[in-house]
């Protein structure tokens, strides 16, 4: 049985999963990372692929940008195919001071301001949206071995990419701060736009999730890593990645 958003035949994807945004980002870390690979969907050319890392079957599967998108293929990732550990790998904007550009952040907890959580409980708590234990500490002990520094903590999650957070001042009444500075101020790492579906849907499905990402642009200062620059830096994070999603 396949989706009307993926081609796959229950059975052809790994229960261990590679998540980007961009299919070309699928397609080069199936092309550089696994063997065997079969590209399972390319419905929309959002593209999906299992292949073999260290023997171990895992697969790569674009979801898009933005939770609405993220959701659809994550959803029957877990429900239709039985994915059991996933591990998105994206690109955020730094915001806090402690993070630059090309680090390797790990979100340990998702703040956001989509209604996604609110639709679910329908207000009844602020549910937390948190990575799995588990997969987290492994994570954190790969990329360890792999010498590649990595900063822990909570991010946040937008439903708009071009949001006016950092130009509103003032709307907490004390005529200085923007949002972005508070959310910093409370420590908030980084701004996406997928993680906070990850966790959700992670936590209903009693499955593993975790938001890797690397540090495309800066908030505070402006920065942008160039095109020609980013493979290296999203490779550092696929490695810890991969290492950490065929772990027992
Ligand atoms: N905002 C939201 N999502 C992002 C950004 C950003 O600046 N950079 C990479 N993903």
């Amino acid at each position: 049985m396949s989706t009307p958003h993926n081609a796959a035949n229950v059975g052809d994807i790994a229960e261990r999963i590679l998540l980007p945004g961009d299919p070309l980002r699928a397609k080069h870390i199936a092309e550089t990372f696994l063997e065997g690979t079969k590209l399972y969907t390319d419905i929309r050319n959002v593209y999906g692929y299992t292949g073999k890392y260290k023997g171990i079957p895992v697969s790569v599967q674009a979801t898009g940008m933005g939770i609405p998108s993220f959701s659809i293929y994550v959803h029957e990732l877990i429900n239709v195919y039985g994915v059991k550990k996933l591990i998105r790998v994206g690109s955020c904007g730094g915001m806090h001071k402690d993070v630059k550009l090309r680090d390797v952040v790990i979100a340990q907890g998702v703040t956001t301001d989509s209604s996604i959580v609110h639709q679910v409980f329908g207000g009844a708590v602020n549910y937390a949206l948190i990575a799995n234990f588990d997969l987290l500490e492994k994570a954190v002990i790969n990329a360890k071995k792999l010498n590649t520094p990595v900063k822990v903590g909570n991010i946040i999650c937008t439903d708009r990419f071009y949001n006016d957070y950092y130009d509103v001042n003032g709307i907490f009444g004390d005529g200085k701060r923007s949002l972005n500075e508070k959310l910093v101020q409370y420590g908030i790492l980084a701004v996406e736009m997928e993680t906070a579906a990850l966790y959700l849907l992670a936590a209903q499905g009693g499955v593993q999730g975790l938001g890797l990402f690397t540090v495309s642009d800066h908030l505070l200062t402006h920065e942008e890593v160039p095109p020609h620059e980013r493979e290296t830096t999203f490779d550092d994070m696929v490695k810890i990645a991969l290492e950490t999603a065929i772990e027992n």
